[in-house]
């Protein structure tokens, strides 16, 4: 979940541009910072580090010295507390080696126990600090390398790496050879490729100011990045790697926040524009992939989080649409279920990052067993999209803001194109994604928005809300009350409309906050029942809805688009969720405890 950008150049201020890298990562974490700097022209001097707890805003490191190697870290803790000492960089006892590491090492409890016997000092809490020891003890039984031998540092860290249980992503640097050496088991590394200056990072939207040309790690990959070459190798069996170049698509600019006060705000207005291009490209790949679809055994929607509500919102669309039942899970749930599923099915795994743990741990089974993978994804060049056999790419651009929007409704766009398709009938899935363009635009541009903002100065010192939806509406409510609370920690719950009376209806009493989601489908009269049951119970009712009604206390408009509505809805939602968090003071791009990849169990 952390973020690490690394550089090894020419230009001697490498503690700069690693900052300026870092900072483009924070949405991976932001517990804590730090950077460490080989300085420049003293060979033998220490490693000289930076670091401190709290999110790394308009931080400096003007007073780290010069140097044109560096690397840094942005964290997201797991192991020990958040504190200046237990943030990343960590040095070894003399100071001259140093490590930033994304993941868990599972064995670093008697790792250290057997560090400590032999003589080394910890200063941290984390499980992070045991690498950098371990190579530092490594090379202290390495003689000298003769010239053209196999370089000692880089031998080190693979045989510390080797030693390491779990799912980790390293990088060492010491104050002697002019390098960073990485490698990857789970936790996702990219390389940079510069001109006579190189690059690491975690995620490859950090690159871009830098470099488009890039090599993503696989598992068990090592890279000794230096200024002038990088060389990529096994890290079990040491066999050297040819670089498998790709170039990133995204530019620089829709990576920035632009006018925009937070990511958030800037990627909700981003979906209009987004829908029409998905409506406008060619429809011959959601095609083939109905058509895949169709000649599986079983199919099943999985993903985490948001992507587990698209999926959900899937099985909707594809019943409604085309009359197919398509099977679904949340991904941390689904392992469990993996062994009754027959090899002839097909896994379509939704991921706006493409390197969610819960999800990749499942598809990577599946694909043992034969089973074919579909990944929506959003970031192309993934581990799940490199993982893929058949990939539909989202085509959302960067996504920075923790709470996902525009590649939840990009991800619908998709689907229901593929739903559409299946019905022999694209044609009309395209109309539908340009009508919800038009409802999002709305919803986006219009007095709607003074709407929200005036709701959500109403509502923001409720405790808790509760989200009715039903049929495709249900998981709407779901993505709805997630987003409440997971960036304006209001407590939320969606609850599908049918099952208010089998329990949650006893929450309910004068003034509680409900939002309802009514539509103009088949679940319309039984909605507004529900909502009708609230009220009479002294309920506040907000109604989602294409026409006002005496039910609802306050009513937000959202244009009719067919079965596309479920978009314009969750926008809305998003909406709320975005202005509650700004009038209660909190910053909706990096709400408390998250952090943008999962990238651990
Ligand atoms: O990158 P992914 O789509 O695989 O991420 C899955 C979830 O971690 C993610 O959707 C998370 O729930 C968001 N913070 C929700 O806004």
């Amino acid at each position: 979940m952390c973020g690490i950008f690394g550089y090894v150049g020419k230009n001697n201020s490498a503690p700069t541009i690693v900052l300026d890298g870092l900072k483009r990562l924070e949405y991976r974490g932001y517990d804590s910072w730090g950077v460490a700097v080989v300085p420049e022209g003293k060979k033998e001097s220490v490693i000289v580090v930076k670091k401190k707890t709290g999110k790394i805003g308009d931080a400096s490191v003007s007073e780290l010295p010069k140097g044109t190697l560096a690397f840094g870290h942005t964290r997201w803790a797991t192991h020990g507390g958040v504190t200046d000492i237990n943030a990343h960089p960590h040095l070894d006892c003399t100071k001259t080696i140093a490590v930033i590491h994304n993941g868990i090492v599972e064995n670093h409890e008697e790792l250290r126990a057997t560090l400590i016997k032999k003589g080394h000092t910890f200063v941290s809490e984390t499980d992070t600090e045991v690498i950098v020891h371990l190579v530092e003890e490594y090379l202290k039984h390495t003689k000298p390398a003769p010239r053209d031998a196999e370089p000692a540092f880089s031998k080190a860290v693979q045989q510390a790496f080797n030693d390491l249980d779990g799912l980790n992503a390293i990088i060492l640097i010491n104050t002697t050879s002019h390098e960073m050496v990485a490698a990857r088991n789970g936790s996702p590394l990219v390389v940079g490729f510069g001109d006579g200056e190189n690059f690491l990072a975690s995620d490859p939207a950090a690159l871009l100011p830098h470099t488009k040309q890039v090599h993503y790690l696989e598992d068990d990959e090592m890279a000794i990045v230096r200024d002038g070459s990088i060389h990529i190798f096994n890290a079990r069996t040491g066999e050297r790697v040819r670089p498998r170049k790709q170039l990133l698509t995204w530019s620089e600019k829709d990576a920035e926040k632009g006018k925009f006060p937070y990511f958030m705000l800037k990627e909700m207005h981003e979906q209009p524009g987004l829908l029409s291009e998905i409506a406008s490209e060619s429809p011959e790949q959601a095609k083939a992939l109905a058509r895949e679809i169709r000649e599986s055994d079983r199919v099943y929607a999985i993903g985490a989080g948001t992507s587990g509500n698209a999926a959900r919102a899937a099985t909707y669309l594809f019943s409604d649409i085309a009359n197919y039942l398509l099977n679904w899970g949340i991904a941390s749930e689904f392992n469990h279920r993996l062994p009754i599923i027959s090899e002839s099915s097909m896994l379509i795994a939704l991921s706006q990052s493409g390197e969610t743990m819960d999800l990749l741990e499942v598809v990577k089974k599946a694909k043992d067993r034969g089973i074919k993978i579909l990944s929506i994804v959003n970031v192309v060049g993934s581990s799940l999209w490199r993982m893929a056999d058949l990939t539909m790419p989202i085509g959302a651009g960067p996504e920075k803001g923790v709470a996902s929007t525009k590649a939840f409704t990009s991800k619908i766009a998709h689907l229901l194109l593929i739903a559409y398709a299946m019905k022999g009938d694209v044609a009309s899935g395209q109309k539908l994604i340009i009508r919800a363009a038009r409802s999002a635009q709305k919803v986006i541009n219009s007095s709607a928005v003074d709407q929200i903002k005036n709701l959500a100065k109403a509502l923001k010192d409720v405790r808790h809300m509760y989200v009715i939806g039903k049929g495709i509406s249900f998981p709407v409510a779901l993505e709805c009350a997630l987003k409440i609370k997971e960036i304006s920690y209001i407590h939320a719950e969606g609850i599908a409309a049918g099952e208010l009376k089998h329990g949650p209806l006893a929450l309910v009493t004068k003034g509680t906050q409900c939002i309802v989601i009514a539509p103009n489908d088949e679940t319309y009269h039984d909605v507004m029942g529900s909502a009708m049951e609230l009220k009479a119970r002294g309920a506040h009712v907000i109604g989602l809805s294409f026409k006002n009604d005496e039910a609802f206390d306050d009513f937000i408009p959202v244009m009719d688009a067919g079965e596309a509505t479920i978009i314009p809805n969750v926008i809305v939602a998003q909406l709320l969720a975005y202005y509650l968090t700004i009038e209660r003071g909190f910053d909706p791009d990096m709400p408390r405890n998250l952090a943008k990849s999962v990238t651990v169990k």
